[in-house]
C-alpha cells in the first residue's frame, strides 16, 4: 500500500494549486512525477511529506492517515530532498549526512553502530565518501545535491521523495543517482523534467497540469506524441529504444 493520496486541494489564496488529486505510489517502485514549470509537482510532493496540509483529502501511509502521524514518527520513514534544499554553510559533508540519522535517534542511546554503518553506506552510494571531511560551502552544487541525497538515505526511509534530485548534476552523475533511485527497495516519488530519463528509470509515471493529474500509467502508456504535444506543447517522436526497450522521445527541431 505504502503512500496513498486520495482527493488532495491545496489552495494558495483563492488560487487552487492541486485540484483533486488522487494515486497509489506501488511499494517498492519507483514513481515519476512529470509535468510543466507551475503545474504543482512540489506542492504535491510537499503534500506526501507533510510540509503542507491539503484543505481537503488525506494522505495514506500503509492505510493510516498522515496527519495522524507524530511529526517525529513521519521523520523516520519519510525522506525528502527539496528542489532548493538549504543547509548550515558551517558544517561538513559528514555532518550534513549524519543529520538524516536525527529521527532516530533517542535522548538516552549515543551514536551507534548502526548510525555509522547507515552514514557510510550513504556517503558510498552518492560517490561523496571521498569528500565526507569537506567545508559544506566548498562544495559544487552538483556535490551539496549528492550530499542531500546521501542524508535522505541516511535516514533509511521507507518512502523516498525527490524534487528533481538530478539538478545540477553532470550526465554521468544523473544517470548515477536514476540508477541508484530506481533500484532501492523503498517506495520512491519523483519530480524529474527530463523525460527520457523518466522513461527509462520509473517503473510508473503521473503526469500534472494546472494541479490535476492528466495521465498516469507505465511509460508506454503515458509518454505519446499526442500528451507531449497537448501538455507539454512540443511536437516530438515517440520510438521505443532498441537499447531498453522503453519510450524515447526525440523532439522536433
Ligand atoms: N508559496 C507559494 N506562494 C504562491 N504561489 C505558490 C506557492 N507555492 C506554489 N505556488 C504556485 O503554485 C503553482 C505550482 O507550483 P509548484 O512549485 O508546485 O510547481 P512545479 O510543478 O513544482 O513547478 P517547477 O517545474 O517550476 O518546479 C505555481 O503557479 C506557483 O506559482
Ligand atoms: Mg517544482
Amino acid at each position: 500500500m505504502s503512500i496513498k493520496a486520495e482527493n488532495l486541494i491545496w489552495k494558495i489564496g483563492t488560487k487552487t494549486v492541486i485540484d483533486g488529486v488522487s494515486f497509489e505510489a506501488e511499494p517498492g517502485k519507483l514513481l515519476g512525477v512529470l509535468g510543466p514549470n507551475g503545474s504543482g509537482k512540489t506542492s504535491l510532493l510537499r503534500l506526501l511529506a507533510r510540509l503542507k496540509r491539503p484543505h481537503a483529502g488525506r494522505v495514506m501511509l500503509d492505510g493510516q492517515e498522515l496527519s495522524s502521524f507524530r511529526r517525529r514518527a513521519i521523520a523516520q520513514r519519510v525522506a525528502f530532498i527539496e528542489q532548493h534544499a538549504t543547509t548550515n554553510a558551517n558544517l561538513k559533508v559528514i555532518d550534513v549526512v549524519k543529520l538524516g540519522r536525527f529521527p532516530h535517534r533517542s535522548m538516552l542511546s549515543g551514536w551507534t553502530r548502526e548510525d555509522d554503518t547507515a552514514v557510510n553506506e550513504a556517503l558510498e552510494r552518492t560517490g561523496m565518501s571521498a569528500k565526507r571531511d569537506d567545508a559544506w560551502h566548498s562544495l559544487s552544487g552538483g556535490e551539496k545535491q549528492r550530499t542531500h541525497v546521501a542524508r535522505a538515505l541516511a535516514q533509511s526511509p521507507k518512502e523516498l521523495i525527490l524534487d528533481e534530485p538530478t539538478n545540477h548534476l553532470d550526465v554521468q552523475h544523473q544517470i548515477n543517482l536514476l540508477r541508484l533511485v530506481s533500484s532501492l527497495p523503498m517506495t520512491s516519488i519523483m519530480a524529474l523534467h527530463d523525460l527520457n530519463h523518466a522513461a527509462m528509470y520509473c517503473d510508473r509515471l503521473l503526469v500534472m497540469q494546472a494541479g490535476r493529474i492528466v495521465a498516469s500509467g507505465a511509460p508506454e502508456e503515458v509518454l505519446t506524441q499526442r500528451l507531449l504535444r497537448d501538455v507539454f506543447s512540443v511536437d516530438a517522436h515517440v520510438e521505443t529504444s532498441p537499447h531498453h526497450a522503453r519510450p524515447h522521445i526525440q523532439f522536433v527541431r
